[in-house]
C-alpha cells in the first residue's frame, strides 16, 4: 500500500498516532493472532503481517510514549526489561489493535493502541520510501523536443507548478523556470520557494559574469565542459539553480548532460573504463586567498550494486592526479571516454537561457555546461544558488502530506 492511496482515502484515521504524514486506510483489522513474542495481523482484504511485541512497544503512540507537540519518541527501549512480558492482545471496537502490557519492573500497567492503516503502511520493511525509491529517467539529446518547463507564476504562486517543478528534478534531474521577472535576487527567492539556499564559500548566491578579477572559471567568458559544481567539497551541493538576468553577448549557449546515464552506457559499453572511474579516487582542489578546500573522491560514485548514483566530473577543480604508477594510463584512459561521451551532441541539450529563465538540475547527476561567450559583443549575467536534496525532499513530503504530489 502506498502513501499515496492512504492520501487519497476519505477514511478517517481510527487511533492518534501524533504523524502528519496520513496513514488512514479503509482496511480493518480482521484477525489478530497472539504468538509468544510476536503478532499476526490480518486485514480484512487478506494482507497479513507480523509485528514483534518489543517492535510494538517501542512504538506506542500514547502521550506518555510519544511527545505530543513534537511528535517525537518519549519511550526509552532501554528501560524495559529483558524479557518482556506478552500483552493481552485485541482488535478492540474501534477496529484498532490493543496491547495491554503486565505491570512489570519500572512500569505500571500500559494500554497502547494501533491505527491498522498506520501498522499496514509500517508492515513490509523492505517497502521503499516513495520518495527514495528510483524515479529516475534518463534522458538524451530528444528531451529537447519536451522540456521539462514550468511557468515562475505557477512554481511560485501554486502547489501545482511547484509539485510539477519537483517532479520534473525527481524524473529528469532538471527543470526549466519560463517567465519570471529579470530581477536582482530572484534566484533566492526561487530557492526560498523550496527550502533555504545552501551557503558556500562563494556566498548564499553569486553573480555567474565575466569578472576581471575571477576565482573560479564560471567567472570568466570561456566555454565550460559539462561539470558539477564543487566536486571538491565532501558533501557538494545537490541542486544548482541558475538564473538568467541578461544574455546578450554572443555565445554562452548552456548544455546540460544526463550524467548517470552516461554512466550506465559507459558501464554498459566498457566494463573496464566504468570500474577504473569507480575505484580510483582523484583528487579535487579549489583555492583562493581565503580559501582551500580539497576532497578525494573516485569520479563516479556507485551503490552496492554498482550502479553510478553520483558523478563527480569537474576538469579545472581536479587537483593533481596521484596514482600508483600502474593505474596513471587506464585512468586516463577512461576518463577521456567518459569525458567523449559526456560532450557526445547526441547525449546532451543545448539551449540559450533568455532572461527571466531558470534552470534548476542535481548537481550531480546532470553534468552542465556552456559555450563559450564574448563579453565584448554584450551583457551577460546569470545568478546561481544551491539547494540540498533533504530540503527538497522535506518540500515533497509536505506537499504529498497535503495531497499535493502524486
Ligand atoms: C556555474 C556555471 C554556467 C554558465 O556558474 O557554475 O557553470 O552558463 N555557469 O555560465
Ligand atoms: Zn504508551
Ligand atoms: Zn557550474
Amino acid at each position: 500500500m502506498t502513501s499515496e492511496a492512504l492520501a487519497t482515502s476519505p477514511v478517517a484515521a481510527r487511533v492518534d498516532m501524533a504523524e502528519l504524514a496520513p496513514y488512514a486506510s479503509a482496511a480493518g483489522l480482521a484477525r489478530a493472532e497472539a504468538g509468544e513474542r510476536a503478532v499476526t495481523l490480518a486485514w480484512d482484504d487478506g494482507y497479513a503481517a507480523e509485528f514483534h511485541y518489543i517492535w510494538l512497544r517501542d512504538h506506542c503512540a500514547c502521550p506518555d510514549c510519544r511527545h505530543r507537540q513534537t511528535r517525537e519518541r518519549l519511550f526509552r527501549v532501554i528501560d524495559l526489561p529483558a524479557g518482556l512480558p506478552a500483552p493481552g492482545t485485541a482488535v478492540d471496537a474501534d477496529g484498532a489493535l490493543r496491547l495491554d502490557w503486565p505491570a512489570m519492573p519500572g512500569f505500571a500497567p500500559h494500554t497502547s493502541r494501533f491505527d491498522p492503516g498506520w501498522l499496514r503502511q509500517r508492515a513490509d520493511a523492505d517497502a521503499p520510501d516513495p520518495l527514495s525509491v528510483d524515479r529516475r529517467t534518463p534522458w538524451d539529446a530528444s528531451i529537447a523536443d519536451d522540456l521539462p518547463a514550468i511557468d515562475h507564476g505557477a512554481f511560485m504562486h501554486t502547489e501545482a507548478g511547484l509539485a510539477d517543478w519537483l517532479r520534473a528534478l525527481d524524473r529528469y534531474g532538471f527543470a526549466v523556470l519560463r517567465n519570471g521577472p529579470t530581477a536582482e535576487g530572484e534566484v533566492l527567492r526561487v530557492a526560498e520557494r523550496v527550502g533555504w539556499a545552501r551557503e558556500t564559500n562563494f556566498g548564499r548566491h553569486f553573480d555567474v559574469i565575466s569578472k576581471p578579477d575571477p576565482n573560479n572559471a564560471a567567472f570568466t567568458a570561456v566555454a565550460l565542459e559539462p561539470h558539477a559544481d564543487l566536486p571538491n567539497w565532501q558533501r557538494p551541493p545537490d541542486y544548482q539553480l541558475l538564473y538568467c538576468l541578461a544574455n546578450e553577448a554572443e555565445g554562452g549557449e548552456s548544455t546540460l548532460t544526463d550524467g548517470l546515464a552516461v554512466a550506465e552506457a559507459l558501464r554498459a559499453e566498457d566494463p573496464e573504463a566504468y570500474r577504473v572511474l569507480t575505484e580510483l579516487p582523484i583528487d579535487f582542489r579549489f583555492q583562493d586567498e581565503s580559501a582551500d578546500i580539497a576532497y578525494r573522491a573516485p569520479v563516479i560514485g556507485c551503490d552496492g550494486d554498482g550502479r553510478p548514483v553520483d558523478i563527480r566530473f569537474n576538469n579545472w577543480i581536479r587537483d593533481t592526479v596521484r596514482l600508483p604508477a600502474d593505474r596513471v594510463e587506464s585512468f586516463y584512459r577512461a576518463y577521456r571516454r567518459l569525458w567523449e561521451m559526456l560532450r557526445d551532441p547526441a547525449r546532451s541539450l543545448r539551449f540559450a537561457l533568455r532572461p527571466g529563465e531558470m534552470v534548476a538540475f542535481d548537481n550531480l547527476r546532470v553534468l552542465h555546461g556552456r559555450a563559450a561567450f564574448d563579453p565584448d559583443t554584450g551583457f551577460r549575467r546569470l545568478q546561481g544558488a544551491y539547494l540540498d536534496r533533504d530540503l527538497v525532499r522535506s518540500r515533497q513530503r509536505v506537499l504529498e502530506r497535503d495531497g499535493g504530489l502524486v
